[in-house]
């Protein structure tokens, strides 16, 4: 018997991606969201996910593929728990981007694109997640970033995370609002 983790998406699945697909002339645009929903499903979009994302929705799996591999938000292998997303685009690379980078992977024993032993953290090596007044700074699993990076914050945030404590997401103010509460 084969090992090989079969994929499906269940009825209600498959009825959501139809009202998905509903919202759009063209069969191309739903890649993204059905990628998502197969990420948040199986936690990645290995080969046989984006196979069975191409078949849902009738396309070529190179034009999945194509996707999938364009944004580093897709995963397209089994990841570790926390994904720890450092941008190394050039607001960071110029304020320490690499510095964190590379102090990372020597504090977890792994390089960028590698995951611990123990399965709870990947590194990625990622380009501009549009917080470059915030640099250096990283996204953890798709979702709270952490800005202004030092190693100091980086082994608080790396502490947290083995006790599976999320840092607080540090919302990014717009500059209007920043305005706003310098005049208050
Ligand atoms: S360069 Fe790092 S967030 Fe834009």
């Amino acid at each position: 018997m084969s090992n090989e983790q079969q994929y499906t998406f269940s009825k209600e699945e498959l009825a959501e991606i139809e009202k998905i697909k509903a919202k759009y002339p063209d069969k191309k645009p739903p890649v993204m969201p059905v990628l998502w929903m197969a990420q948040e499903k199986f936690g990645h979009v290995e080969p046989e996910v984006q196979r069975l994302v191409a078949e849902t929705l009738d396309l070529p799996e190179a034009h999945v593929y194509g996707v999938a591999t364009f944004y580093t938000q897709y995963y397209k292998e089994k990841m570790g728990k926390y994904v720890l997303d450092v941008c190394t685009c050039l607001s960071c690379q110029i304020c320490g981007g690499y510095d964190i980078l590379h102090y990372l992977e020597e504090k977890l024993g792994i390089k960028a694109g590698e995951t611990t032993e123990d399965g709870k953290f990947s590194i990625q090596s990622v380009e501009c997640l549009g917080a470059c007044g915030y640099a250096p700074m990283m996204q953890i699993t798709n979702d709270v970033y952490c800005n202004h990076l030092t190693k100091e914050k980086v082994d608080t945030i790396l502490d947290d995370l083995k006790k599976d404590k999320l840092p607080e997401f540090e919302q990014i103010p717009f500059p209007q609002h920043q305005n706003e509460s310098s005049k208050s």
